[in-house]
């Protein structure tokens, strides 16, 4: 229509919608749920609680967060013929491929989630997610770990279904670990929102054309998925790993990191926003060293990074370009001190991240928000006519 169109790559400079969920200030490394400061939220809250903040905007009274609870266990059953899909899919398919489909196959058993309009059939989708969701990621890691698959309990809580669903095995009486449960929590809550983030954005855009919430959130897994995001903390313990193996040499991969014609990236560093530390990152270090030191587990790749994290810190190229550590960074080390294997990583962020995902697509669907759209400037070809193929 003859305005002028400006390109943003990555959409740096691009604000894409207003929201009200969270803030986050990159220059002082803030962020706040609702108004309520993360540091609080991961002392003081439970998860739950936290999803129904982010959900609703307030946090519950136990009336209302009971209510919620039992509308999700309601839900918290998967249609047995999921378990067939999951068996169609090869053992080494990695969880984030296997947990985006049955995502998305939840459309096809729960039809009356697609088209939601009213704020009372959100609701109703919202619960069958946040009640199907940690079922499939549950079965996502069993079928790694050739465990059967299995279901949670009515007498247990959320982040406490989520464990007994993950861990427990046949043959033995699950008991929830305190400090498994305490650390969950935290990490969970600190993966729930943060703005408009790769992977909301494109939960949002789906979101946008009116395809159900089960398709969106598909999509934002997929997003999720990527070594950029979400996929960082498996590739942080990757990378730690391969420096282990490599005899520890933090300065070798430093050097890589800062090597123009070599695409590695330091994983677990750097962020879009944060240009000083990011908040989640101070708090997942701490709860690094209690969880080992609690539950005895010595993790060489702990120092490891910590090594990585102090050279960095003093290194000119990454205070220089604001190179800190991200949430990514040490959250992995706590995964695999609860003997979640490394591919599930990025399944454990989209865990966290759901009660996020769900938030900004009801706020964008509340608001009656256009479809996304954008524009581009075009610098392909001007006009040319057909040449037929025995002309070419
Ligand atoms: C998450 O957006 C969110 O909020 C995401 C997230 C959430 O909660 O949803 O916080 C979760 O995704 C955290 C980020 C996880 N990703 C990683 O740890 C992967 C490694 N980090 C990067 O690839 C990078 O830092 C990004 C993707 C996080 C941010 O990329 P930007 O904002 O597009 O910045 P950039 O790629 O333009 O980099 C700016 C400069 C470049 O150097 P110059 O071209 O200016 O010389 O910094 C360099 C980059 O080469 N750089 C790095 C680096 N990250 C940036 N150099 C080495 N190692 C790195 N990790």
């Amino acid at each position: 229509t003859g305005g002028v169109i400006t390109i943003d790559p990555g959409f740096k400079n691009t604000g894409s919608c207003q929201s009200a969920i969270t803030f986050l200030n990159g220059e002082e490394g803030v962020l706040r749920y609702r108004g309520y400061s993360i540091e609080e939220l991961a002392e003081k809250a439970d998860f739950l609680e936290v999803a129904y903040l982010l959900i609703f905007g307030e946090l519950p009274t136990q009336e209302q967060l009971d209510k919620f609870y039992n509308d999700i266990l309601d839900n918290a059953i998967v249609d047995d013929d999921v378990k067939k899909i999951i068996d169609a899919f090869p053992k080494n398919a990695h969880p984030m491929g296997l947990l985006s489909s049955l995502t998305s196959a939840l459309t096809a058993f729960n039809p009356s989630s697609v088209n939601v309009d009213s704020e009372e059939e959100m609701y109703n989708a919202i619960v069958k997610i946040m009640g199907k969701f940690p079922v499939l990621v549950s079965w996502s890691m069993r079928k790694i770990k050739g465990l059967p698959l299995n279901y949670g309990s009515r007498k247990l809580g959320y982040v406490e279904n989520i464990m007994k669903m993950m861990f427990e095995k046949p043959n033995e009486e699950y008991e929830i670990n305190p400090i498994v449960k305490d650390a969950l929590d935290k990490l969970l809550i600190l993966h729930a929102d943060h703005e408009q983030n790769c992977s909301t954005s494109t939960v949002r855009v789906v979101g946008s054309s009116h395809a159900g919430l089960f398709a969106s959130i598909s999509a934002g897994i997929s997003a999720l998925w990527g070594p950029l995001h979400g996929g960082a903390n498996q590739a942080v313990l990757e990378m730690l790993e391969a420096i282990k193996a490599d005899g520890g040499d933090t300065k070798k991969y430093m050097a890589k990191a800062k090597d123009k014609e070599d695409p590695f990236r330091l994983m677990g560093f750097g962020h879009r926003v944060y240009k000083n530390f990011d908040p989640r990152a101070k708090i997942i270090k701490v709860a690094a060293d209690e969880v080992l030191d609690d539950l005895g587990v010595e993790d060489p790749v702990l120092d490891i990074a910590k090594g990585l994290e102090k050279e960095a810190l003093s290194d000119d190229y990454f205070v220089k370009r604001k190179l800190y550590p991200n949430v990514d960074f040490y959250s992995g080390i706590i995964y695999r001190a609860m003997d979640i294997p490394v591919e599930m990583f990025t399944v454990m962020f989209a865990l966290g991240r759901l009660p996020g995902w769900i938030a900004q697509w009801r706020e964008m669907r509340l608001r009656k928000e256009p479809i996304g759209r954008p524009r581009q400037v075009y610098t392909g070809e001007n006009y040319r006519p057909f040449v037929k193929i025995n002309k070419r």
